[in-house]
């Protein structure tokens, strides 16, 4: 489609010289009803222009262009409708996909270009929570979303390990604690030592005293110190893998708060020497008054260093070091002043590249209702609840396909995409509400929704392969393959639906909105599913059963496609 609206503007803007191909790509729109025609030139900001009615606007246009690709024009209430050559249209967009297979969709609009990514970052400890989940599977998401178009992509989990909880943590497992404890019982263990330490310093208060000790020995590289740091991250870390494995994620930088620690003092000093910094009662920060934004505090008054200031430290080492075109960070909207504060004291320090930090926020995603709600002191655990969407797939599959081999595989896969795709079901700021059946449910707008519909694309191909039909993308066959014979309404509609996917994951990128893709995959099933209904695919006719299964191959390909995208499995059988 994004090729008939370049023809399309090129024509239009070759005839009105004020206004150039990409406004007029701009401006055309999708109709909603098909007799509306395939594409829409609305002429009303034009008439401003050339100080000329919409109508006759469009009747001149509708005259004058001309193009093998359009079999009919329409002018209408102020819009000029394009009615595509559908056979041409059949032809191409089959071929295409055919041909592009697994690369259909992508393109090279990234060129080399760089986009560093700071996704998931959890912090050591504690538990790996449903907010973390969103910014993994958002994260991911535009991960894959950049390197398909051609993006080089760095994935960077900004671990929360440094920090004086660690001074407390050590406080509460010396006194409460035991090595076996934490082992059996990981991030559960630690948690419940830290809550612990904040219930003990209300009646204890020199316990407060005591851990900032432990930090300040941390910071001095104390041997024993480090040794208990080190491996409370190594059990946490153990626990993240194991989600990170379930959702198929990785990272190619696990470079954590504490990875700054020897690379703050030149930036506290290049503050001081640009007199940015101001001291405040023995702390020292940047105001930001004059862009109405409490100031940003870069060191406490025992000389610590504070969340702001390993991200400035932090973004200055990935420039240096990745040369980013753009440094991406996704993280829920509780923390956007804290991005738009240190965003500006990089802008101050005179960083041109300040331009290129963009903040990714996201809404709260809330458990009421799910069985999962948080009570005090009571976290739930996120892989408690993949393992839960897993063994209810599993349970639903069971009833539905009791035949089926390799059901854990499979219910892995499902479940699991289950929980993703729901994190992506609309607009990343709104809120969502965990329900287990809209989640899991194999109707509706789900993942198991779209994963099920690519799995029948599978099994009608499976059967004709078992039928002796030759696949059509077989080379032999592509000379047979005529695609013009899809052309009853409702597959052209598929094949519209096909069509648009390239332009889908532009928007995508340009609005950093996985959802866009989602919901592209919920409309394309859709579409897919009307077809599945309405036409007969296995049928004697040679022509017809070879051109429906060409169109079946290409949602085929364009479902598993638009998955991955979004970090999906597609099992070819469910
Ligand atoms: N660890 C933080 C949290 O759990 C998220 C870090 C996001 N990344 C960053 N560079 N600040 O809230």
């Amino acid at each position: 489609m994004q090729h008939y609206k370049e023809l399309i503007a090129g024509q239009v803007s070759s005839l009105i010289k004020e206004i150039s191909v990409e406004e007029v790509i701009s401006l055309l729109e999708y109709p909603a009803k098909p007799e509306m025609g395939d594409i829409s030139l609305p002429c009303f900001s034009l008439s401003k222009i050339l100080r000329q009615a919409p109508g006759q606007i469009a009747e001149r246009l509708l005259e004058q262009i001309k193009d093998d690709a359009i079999a009919r024009m329409e002018a209408l209430s102020g819009y000029l409708n394009f009615f595509i050559n559908k056979e041409q249209f059949a032809t191409t967009i089959i071929h295409e996909i055919i041909n592009e297979a697994d690369r259909y969709g992508s393109r090279n609009i990234g060129q080399g270009r760089t986009v560093v990514i700071d996704y998931s970052s959890p912090n050591i400890a504690k538990p790996f929570h449903v907010g973390h989940l969103r910014s993994t599977v958002i994260g991911n998401a535009l991960y894959q979303i950049y390197s398909f178009l051609g993006y080089n992509c760095v994935g960077v989990n900004h671990l929360g390990d440094w920090g004086t909880q660690f001074g407390k943590l050590i406080v509460a497992y010396q006194r409460w604690g035991s090595a076996e404890q934490i082992e059996q019982d990981a991030i559960d263990e630690m948690f419940r030592l830290y809550v612990k330490f904040h219930q003990e310093v209300e009646t204890y208060p020199e316990l407060e005293d005591e851990a900032r000790a432990w930090f300040v020995k941390m910071e001095q590289g104390d041997q024993e110190a480090l040794h208990l740091w080190t491996w409370f991250i190594e059990i946490s870390m153990r626990e993240f893998e194991k989600i990170y494995n379930l959702l198929g994620v990785s990272f190619d930088s696990y470079a954590g708060e504490s990875f700054y620690n020897d690379k703050m003092e030149p930036v506290i000093q290049q503050l001081k020497d640009q007199n940015l910094l101001e001291e405040d009662q023995g702390a020292w920060l940047v105001r930001l008054d004059s862009f109405d934004m409490a100031p940003a505090l870069m060191l406490k008054k025992d000389g610590s260093s504070l969340y702001h200031t390993r991200d400035v430290t932090a973004a200055i080492y990935r420039q240096e070091t990745y040369h980013f075109d753009k440094a991406i960070y996704v993280t829920d909207y509780s923390q956007n002043l804290h991005f738009q504060q240190w965003f500006k004291v990089i802008e101050l320090m005179g960083y041109p590249w300040a331009k290129d930090l963009v903040h990714v926020p996201f809404g709260r995603v809330s458990l009421e209702g799910s069985g999962f709600s948080t009570r005090k002191g009571n976290v739930i655990k996120l892989e408690d609840l993949l393992q839960q969407a897993i063994l209810k797939t599993k349970e639903i599959i069971e009833a539905k396909n009791p035949q089926l081999d390799n059901k854990d595989e499979i219910a892995q896969q499902v479940g699991v995409g289950a929980v993703i795709f729901n994190d992506l079901s609309g607009n990343r700021i709104k809120d969502i509400v965990f329900s287990w059946e809209e989640v899991l449910s194999f109707e509706g707008e789900t993942g198991p929704y779209v994963q099920y519909t690519h799995a029948r694309a599978c099994s009608v191909l499976r059967k004709a392969t078992e039928l002796g039909y030759t696949a059509p993308a077989d080379g032999e066959l592509a000379i047979e393959l005529d695609p013009t014979l899809l052309n009853n309404s409702v597959e052209f509609s598929t094949l519209k639906m096909l069509s648009v996917f390239p332009e889908r994951i532009e928007q995508a990128l340009v609005k950093l909105e996985p959802s866009m893709i989602s919901r592209y995959l919920v409309d394309l099933a859709q579409a897919f599913n009307r077809f599945y209904h309405d036409s007969p695919i296995l049928i004697e006719d040679v022509s017809l059963r070879t051109a429906r299964l060409a169109l079946v191959q290409c949602v085929q390909i364009t479902l598993q496609n638009g998955l991955r995208l979004i970090g999906l499995q597609s099992p070819e059988k469910i």
